[in-house]
């Protein structure tokens, strides 16, 4: 690679932190600047306490030990790093839209806009652009025309480079890629961008791995990945609630079909619904763009992996409600788990918020125990529902420290999240803890159905009569 010495990052979050960590450690020879708005994400990036980082991954702080202020920073100073740098990475999120045409379904591109035109104001240099946040087709387009039309003269070369990443896995996900796409112009100076970006991955991944498109392959690869992935977590939980009503085991099912070649076994495990920052986005943006082609029936279609996921995280809560007697009003119920998916402190989406929301509309009582979420982010997640007041979220549902404790007059627990911690606590002192009949609702399918029943629990998994 020529000439290549500095890239910045635009986005300190999930994705941008993780990547250029990776990109970082991997690629001594190159200086990497994370650049955010958010000067306390860029301060908790700076900690001297490597467990403060603001995004928990496993791997990630040991990574950050060794790269950070050798070739790795962090910092506010937004203008400095893009005029510096050869590559910019745009890594800002890109949420679903709460106003105005599209609400509900398109993608808010503001902030994607906003960081066009800041490059395009401070740029003096040729710079490569490359997306990293997953967008709707086409907005590499609109990336081009304003800098084009707002810049400084310059030459500005757009790529689409999605990040695949999962949450909790992603260390091991960018070192590991299965691809890494990179959609970018077919034009001579389009391909040499395509090349440039090649090779930084190129520095640990066979090049055979690096996939190249045409832009708008690229990203609408990016939210069709996404699409069949939270497809097949919705396909087996509607069967989920099939064996729930019959005497199938889902997890049976689940082997059963995905030892199918044409199959794979891959993410056909059956839990109370999908959550995270993406799918459900993605999907929604896929949605909304088949709409606006006038293709109803494929919009339909897709829109229906999100309705079968509301629908498993209502089925969850009404089912702890009607096994309750259907009351749960004054119930102390404990949930185990907050984060959308283990290994991760990330709760967008997160099936737990909806749950809690259903339970306390029921005025239950809830605990929540999570390894890694902090109190004011699960207020945060609840508050934005709008459900009720803070005031009444703050008396209604307490966060606590000591999972067992927790447990203390409780009459059920529901698991929300799978950490593997839940599987290794103290169940018989958690059965004498616990008011009788002592109520577990496992949303995870991480505890054994015999071993719980054996120690009296009245013992309820998802995808099980
Ligand atoms: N989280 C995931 O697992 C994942 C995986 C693949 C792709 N993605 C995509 O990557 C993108 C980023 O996701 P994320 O989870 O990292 O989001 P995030 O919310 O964790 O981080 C985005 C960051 O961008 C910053 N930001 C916003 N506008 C800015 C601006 N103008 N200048 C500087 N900083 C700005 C925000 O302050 C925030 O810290 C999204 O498009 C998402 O869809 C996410």
């Amino acid at each position: 690679m020529k000439n290549t010495t500095k890239i910045c990052c635009i986005g300190a979050g999930y994705v941008g932190g993780p990547t250029m960590s990776v990109i970082a450690n991997q690629c001594p020879e190159i200086q990497v600047t994370v650049v955010d708005i958010n000067e306390n994400r860029i301060n908790q990036w700076n900690d001297e306490d490597l467990d403060n980082l603001p995004v928990y991954e496993p791997g990630l702080k040991e990574i950050i030990a060794t790269t950070r202020n050798k070739n790795l920073f962090f910092s506010t100073e937004v203008d400095k790093a893009i005029e510096e740098a050869d590559i910019i990475f745009i890594s800002v999120n890109t949420p679903t839209k709460t106003y105005g045409k599209g609400k509900g379904q398109a993608a808010d591109l503001k902030y994607i806009e906003l960081c066009a035109r800041n490059i395009a104001k401070v740029a003096k240099t040729d710079k490569i652009v490359v997306e990293k946040s997953t967008l709707p087709v086409r907005t590499a387009g609109a990336i081009k025309s304003i800098l084009e039309n707002t810049g400084n003269g310059v030459n500005f070369e757009i790529l689409s480079n999605p990040e695949f990443l999962a949450e909790g896995t992603a260390v091991d996900d960018l070192m590991n890629a299965d691809r890494v796409l990179i959609g970018g112009d077919d034009t001579p100076s389009g391909q040499r961008a395509k090349d440039t970006l090649s090779a930084i991955y190129e520095h640990w991944l066979p090049k055979e791995r690096i996939l190249q498109t045409n832009v708008w392959s690229s990203e609408l690869s990016k939210l069709v990945a996404n699409a069949f992935l939270a497809q097949r977590v919705s396909s087996i939980n509607s069967i989920s609630a099939l064996c729930e009503r019959t005497d199938a085991n889902v997890a049976e099912v689940s082997r059963a079909i995905g030892y199918d070649s044409r199959i794979g076994s891959k993410f056909l495990n059956s839990s109370v619904g999908f959550g995270g920052s993406c799918f459900q986005k993605d999907i929604l943006n896929l949605v909304y763009i088949a709409r606006s082609f006038g293709l109803q029936e494929v919009a339909d279609y897709w829109e229906q992996v999100i309705i079968m996921n509301d629908y498993q995280k209502r089925r969850f809560a009404e089912n702890i409600i009607s096994t309750l007697y259907n009351t749960v009003s004054g119930k102390k119920i404990v949930f185990y788990g907050w984060a959308f998916k283990k290994d991760t402190n990330d709760t967008r989406e997160s099936a737990a918020i909806y749950v809690a929301d259903a339970l306390l509309e029921e005025r239950a009582e809830i605990v929540v125990y999570d390894p890694k979420v902090s109190e004011k982010t699960i207020y945060a997640d609840l508050d934005y529902l709008n459900t009720r007041s803070p005031e009444e979220n703050r008396r209604l549902l307490k966060v606590v420290k000591e999972p067992i404790k927790a447990t203390e007059d409780a009459h059920a627990i529901a698991i929300l999240t799978e950490w593997d911690e839940f599987k290794t606590y103290d169940w018989d002192k958690i059965h004498n803890n616990m008011l009788k009949p002592a109520f577990v609702f496992d949303g995870r399918r991480i505890l054994d159905s015999e071993t719980m029943k054996a120690k009296g629990f009245e013992f309820y998994k998802i995808g099980q009569s």
